[in-house]
């Protein structure tokens, strides 16, 4: 397995820098926090990608609310293409039965993660079920997903960093860059 030795020589451009991602979690969070006011939040991230997100836009919300994680898994490892198999690695630590649920992501692609997910957790029961998500990335998508809360929309072009992976690294890059092909095309 190929690893890096320099996490930033191997992006290509910066698409977003981390100031600006920042800055729309602060927007995300205000607008979250006015349409929730009064209500029970409960913020479902779904790992690994969006723990960055999810650490930042749980801070910019100003009302009382629960967390919960899950972790589910659509990508195969060293590839770019999702599989469409979506597998549950960790399920939610409590009952979503009569909470409003805000579901966390770092990106919607083909919409197939996300498409199981909201399936998944309405069979829960939650009193109102909605999707935030930090990058939108439309050209690939195979599913249509209602989205309530958008970061950004992005190209189709393969990112990396604030949460994003290749082969499970660059996830801890503070900007959301693209990764240069040659990474993910250059033969071991
Ligand atoms: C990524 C991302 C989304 C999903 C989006 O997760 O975090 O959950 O893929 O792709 P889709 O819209 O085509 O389904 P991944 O399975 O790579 O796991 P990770 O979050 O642990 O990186």
């Amino acid at each position: 397995m190929r690893t890096p030795t320099d996490l930033h020589a191997d992006i290509g451009e910066v698409l977003l820098e981390e100031g600006q991602i920042q800055a729309r979690i602060r927007e995300l969070g205000a607008q979250i926090s006015t349409d929730y006011a009064g209500r029970r939040l409960t913020l479902v991230s779904v790992l690994k990608g969006s723990l960055p997100f999810m650490a930042d836009l749980m801070r910019a919300i100003s009302l009382p609310l629960r967390i919960d994680l899950m972790e589910v898994s659509s990508y195969g490892g060293a590839t770019t293409e999702s599989s469409g198999l979506v597998r549950i690695l960790k399920d939610l630590s409590s009952s979503i039965e009569g909470e409003e649920v805000l579901i966390c992501e770092d990106i919607i692609d083909t919409g197939l993660t996300l498409n199981y997910l909201i399936r998944y957790l309405g069979g829960k029961k939650p009193a109102s079920l909605r999707i935030c998500t930090l990058l939108d990335k439309p050209a690939r998508r195979l599913v249509e997903i209602p989205v309530d809360y958008t970061g950004f929309t992005i190209p189709d072009q393969f990112v990396v960093g604030y949460g994003l992976d290749y082969d499970e690294l660059y996830r801890n890059l503070r900007f959301v860059g693209v990764l240069r092909p040659e990474v993910y095309t250059t033969p071991e």
